[in-house]
């Protein structure tokens, strides 16, 4: 029976299985199915058993696996999704956060040819091996931090050809990196220099979107839809287009300001819409009543000292709150535990409801349902926490609290 056994977790204080049916936005611990004193099996990269320690090694002995892991003291959760971030980009924009400390704006630092119109440069400039080489070691620290799964954009080329480079290199790095990596195509994440924001979409709808349809590498289509960058009619046309090309959509909606981008997610039935600093209740129904997930971002929000989402309205209309880091150069984060705690402490979420928003909730927001969770059957991508409980992700504030990943079974970090 246990032949083929791969790999027993065993003796571990608690491990999370994922959200009770039901139970959502649910307070505190009564949200999640866990066991104390657990253990999990694995088969074939599969969960083929979790539940109390004795009785998992009794079907599947620590001696019959592969390798075993002795969790004593610690807590085993799903591997984290993070479903946004803008991790395949060149150059450094370190001195744009002291910028912002002294006073400058996100959007003075663009307006002055800074911030993604910097990266631009860099990118148009970098070899396809820098691209992915820099992705691989930012790929290799969000593994650390026990993240399995992450989605990585392009947006950073607003060229057919730099697009197409940076896809590639996301593509060449996803073939053999342990992530699982979710591609979206971005072209329309800024208005290059020198150009007007329509004959941009025009750029983007004929010659960037059917290159990247030809070259089949991209899942998604993002747009930024926000004041002084793509207006929700730009936006549509882009999303639109994408979808035409087989992407599916999704949303940067109501960052900087409020100007319906969260309406046109559900409108052209998005995957996810994120960020949603401005976001109103209204909003929020709308997302819920067209299975669009909602992706806050608190990183941003602490990054540039913003306001942060209103998590309470999006619990109470019972929406599906994810999380991720969007770790860019303007965000300079890669940590999932980082983005629950601020989930906690700047929104008011338990750990509880963060962890979801950063397991379950985030594969929903990538379309991988399987994942995110430890049920018998699920992919076994497992952060081990190295604390007693799942409280102590977000309670550990700043520390690196992951002790192991393991990705199908295997562990890689
Ligand atoms: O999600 N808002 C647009 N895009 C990114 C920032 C990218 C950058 O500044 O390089 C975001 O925050
Ligand atoms: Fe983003």
């Amino acid at each position: 029976m246990s032949a083929d056994l791969q790999t027993v977790v065993h003796d571990a204080a608690e491990v999370v299985v994922g959200k009770r049916e039901g139970a959502w936005p649910g307070e505190g611990s009564e949200l999640l199915e866990t066991y104390a004193d657990a253990a999990v099996a694995v088969v074939d990269g599969e969960v083929a058993a979790v539940g109390p320690t004795e009785d998992v090694l009794r079907e599947y002995p620590a001696e019959n696996a592969d390798s075993a892991y002795d969790a004593t003291g610690q807590t085993v959760v799903p591997g984290f999704v993070d479903p946004h971030t803008h991790a395949a980009f060149a150059g450094d924009r370190s001195d744009e956060f002291e910028a912002k400390l002294k006073g400058k704006t996100y959007q003075d630092i663009l307006a002055d040819g800074g911030g993604i119109l910097r990266t631009v440069r860099a990118v148009r400039e970098a070899s396809e091996a820098d691209l992915a080489s820099n992705l691989r070691e930012h790929l290799d620290a969000m593994l650390a931090y026990g993240s399995t799964t992450v989605e990585v954009k392009s947006g950073y080329g607003l060229d057919t050809e730099t697009e197409l480079k940076l896809l590639s290199a996301v593509e060449t790095v996803a073939e053999d990196h342990a992530v699982d990596v979710v591609p979206t195509f971005m072209g329309a994440h800024a208005v290059p220099e020198g150009m007007d924001a329509d004959a941009y979409v025009d750029a983007v709808v004929d010659e960037q979107l059917p290159a990247v349809d030809d070259q089949g590498v991209a899942e998604y289509c993002d747009v930024f839809c926000e004041e002084g960058v793509f207006s929700v009619e730009q936006s549509r046309r882009v999303l639109e287009a994408g979808k035409e090309a087989g992407l599916t959509p999704k949303v940067h909606a109501e960052e900087l300001a409020h100007v319906g981008g969260t309406k046109l997610a559900a409108e052209v039935g998005a995957t996810s819409a994120d960020h949603l600093l401005h976001a109103t209740r209204e909003d929020v129904d709308a997302l819920v009543d067209a299975d669009v997930v909602p992706v806050v971002l608190p990183g941003t929000a602490f990054g540039l000292g913003a306001d942060y989402a209103d998590a309470e309205t999006m619990l109470d209309a019972g929406a599906p709150v994810a999380v991720a880091t969007d770790f860019n150069p303007n965000c300079h984060s890669r940590s999932m535990a980082f983005a629950q705690a601020l989930c906690c402490v700047e929104m008011r979420m338990t750990p509880a409801q963060a962890l979801v928003a950063a397991t379950e909730h985030a594969a929903l927001a990538v379309d991988r349902p399987a994942k995110g969770r430890l049920d018998a059957g699920s992919p076994a991508d497992m952060a081990i926490v190295d604390a007693p409980s799942h409280v102590h992700v977000p309670y550990r504030f700043g520390e690196d609290v992951v002790a192991a990943t393991f990705k199908d079974g295997a562990r890689v970090a």
